[in-house]
Order: C-alpha cells, then structure tokens, then sequence
C-alpha cells in the first residue's frame, strides 16, 4: 500500500521529520507559499495531511484544492488561521496542541504584568543610555502586590495565570463565557460580570480565542470602563482587541498601558502606530516560544496527524468536537 502523501508547510525538527518519513511521503511547503501552490496538480490531488501554524491561513479554497486531505494538523492551540466549518463539512479532522503551551504564554503573562508596574523596559533603556549617571534615580514605580487582575477568559491558560497570581497576592477576577465552578469553589479566582471586570482591575488579561464573537470585542466601551491607572495585557490574539482604539486610549493616557504579545498585523512593521508608543512593551508573538515548549507542541501536532492518518484517535481535536 502506498503511502499517505502529506504537506509539511511548518519547520519539524530532524527527530520527528524521520517519524513523519517512516509512515508518509512529505514535501515541505516552504515559509510563505500557499500549500496547494508547492505541488503539481496530481500531488494536491493525493495530499491527505496537513501540518501547519498560524501564519499559515487555510480556507475552503485550499482544501478544494487537496480533495484527498483528511486532518489539518496545527502547530499551535489557537485555530483562527483555518476555516474549521469549511473543514468540518469536508469531513476533515482539525487537530491542535492544547494543555502544553499553558505554563509558558501563563509565565509570560506574569512577567508582562511585572515589567508593566515596575516599568522595566524603560529601566534598562534607562541605565543604557546615561540617564541613571545624569539624572539620578529613575522615578517610582508601583507594586505588584495588593492590586487586581482580570482575567477575560478561564480555560486552561487562564486557570494557570490565577494560580500563579495568587503567588503574588494578587486578587483574581475572571469573566467567562460559562463559570468554572472548580475556580469558584476552590477559591482561585471570583467569578464577576464582563464590565465588572473591566471596571475593577489593575490588569485585565486577555486569554479568550479570536472567533467571530471576540473580534474587536475589546475596544473604546471596555477602555471607558477602566480606571485610568489600569493596563491591558493580551497573550492571545491581537484580533480580539479593536486596535485603532486601544492606540487612542494610549495615547490619551485613558488607560495606564499594555502590554501586547499579539496583533492584529503579525510580524508588526516597526513603522506601526503602536511601536511608537511609550506605554506599550510590545513582543513579537512568543508566548510559547520556549525550546522545551514548541518542542511539546511540534511533537504533539505530528501524532496528531499520524493518528487521524493511522485510523487512531488523536490526542487533540478540534472540529469533529
Ligand atoms: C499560539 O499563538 C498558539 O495559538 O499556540
């Protein structure tokens, strides 16, 4: 029997590229090109798996053109770069790498909210450039502890950035579309209405998936709720924030900062609006960005794919749920 021919249009390390040759056929698709466009027309017509990440979008268009393709595998456990319904109604499986990406993009999420109140970025610009020789002490910053983060969203990132908050005593709120009630009981985070949310805290996190609901779901009405002295911190997808007026309430200093690891535009031109900002630490998309992490991650999005191809169940599927 011959063997399923997949599309690997993601970097898979040498360990797993072997795995993934012992059981298909592989072509890399590479960085940039539309998958469909790195085969011959007879190959896209016997692709039966995908291996692919955010930055790769895959519509109804290109799986028309793979008619054979039976699993969409992503690198990643956000899924808005692929049409699950267009997927879905093809009968193709759409896997992703849930759970092991929580305790890094949960780790940075902490580590923005301190670089935020103690203004880090700007300390190290700080003693760089001769400020702290010429103008002595850089001014006050503001405690971590005693304040109040937000939570918009409790799944399984959520959940670990409440866990570790409590390290710093911090008070938990979070807003979700169902209530946890583990979270509730065990006292981890408390469960407030979403303008509450915005209302009451010092760091409003953001951890829901950009579906067509969260599109530009926070924008001028959730800024005019916070209170001044407040910032906005979003590891998730910078899709879900209404962009132009985020960057008004900056500039207007109504809100204190943010802190984003993800935007609309990605990789973010350096001439963008938001790069000229002073209260903003921007990142270039690295919340999992770990070497043990991706590594998780990768390893998980090639089973994935090798148990739909193999007939077995995969550990993670998105759509059929
Ligand atoms: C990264 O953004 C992911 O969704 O895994």
């Amino acid at each position: 029997m011959s063997r399923p021919l997949i599309l690997a249009a993601t970097p898979v390390p040498a360990h797993l590229e072997e795995k993934l040759k012992q059981a298909c056929e592989v072509i890399k698709v590479p960085r940039g090109t539309r998958p469909s466009d790195s085969v011959s027309a007879e190959q896209a017509g016997q692709v039966e798996g995908l291996l692919c990440n955010p930055a790769v979008p895959v519509d109804a268009a290109l799986m028309d053109a793979l008619p054979a393709l039976k699993v969409i595998s992503n690198f990643a456990v956000g899924y808005d770069n692929i049409d699950v319904t267009a997927a879905a109604s093809r009968q193709i499986i759409v896997c992703n790498t849930p759970g092991v990406l929580d305790a890094a993009v949960a780790d940075l999420t902490i580590g923005l909210l301190i670089c935020l109140s103690r203004n880090l970025v700007h300390g190290d610009t700080y003693v760089r450039d001769g400020s702290w020789e010429t103008r002595g002490a850089p001014p006050l910053t503001q405690d971590v502890r005693g304040k109040t983060i937000g939570l918009l969203g409790m799944g399984r990132i959520g959940r670990e950035v409440a866990r570790l908050a409590q390290a710093f005593d911090l008070t938990v709120l979070y807003h979700n579309r169902n209530r946890d009630p583990q979270a509730d009981e065990s006292g981890l985070a408390e469960y407030v209405d979403r303008d509450a949310l915005f209302a009451r805290s010092d760091f409003v996190s953001i951890h829901v998936p950009h579906t067509p609901e969260t599109e530009n779901s926070i924008g001028k009405r959730e800024f005019d709720l916070m209170k001044p002295s407040a910032y906005v911190i979003n590891t998730g997808r910078g899709a879900v924030i209404n962009e132009p007026e985020l960057i008004e309430a900056l500039k207007t200093d109504q809100i204190a900062g943010a802190a984003l690891d993800v935007m609309v535009q990605e990789p973010l031109p350096a001439d963008h609006p938001l790069c000229k900002l002073p209260n903003v630490i921007l990142q270039a998309h690295i919340g999992s960005a770990t070497t043990e992490t991706r590594l998780a991650m990768i390893t998980l999005a090639t089973e994935n794919l090798l148990d739909v191809l193999a007939g077995r169940t995969p550990k993670a599927v998105v759509t059929p749920s």
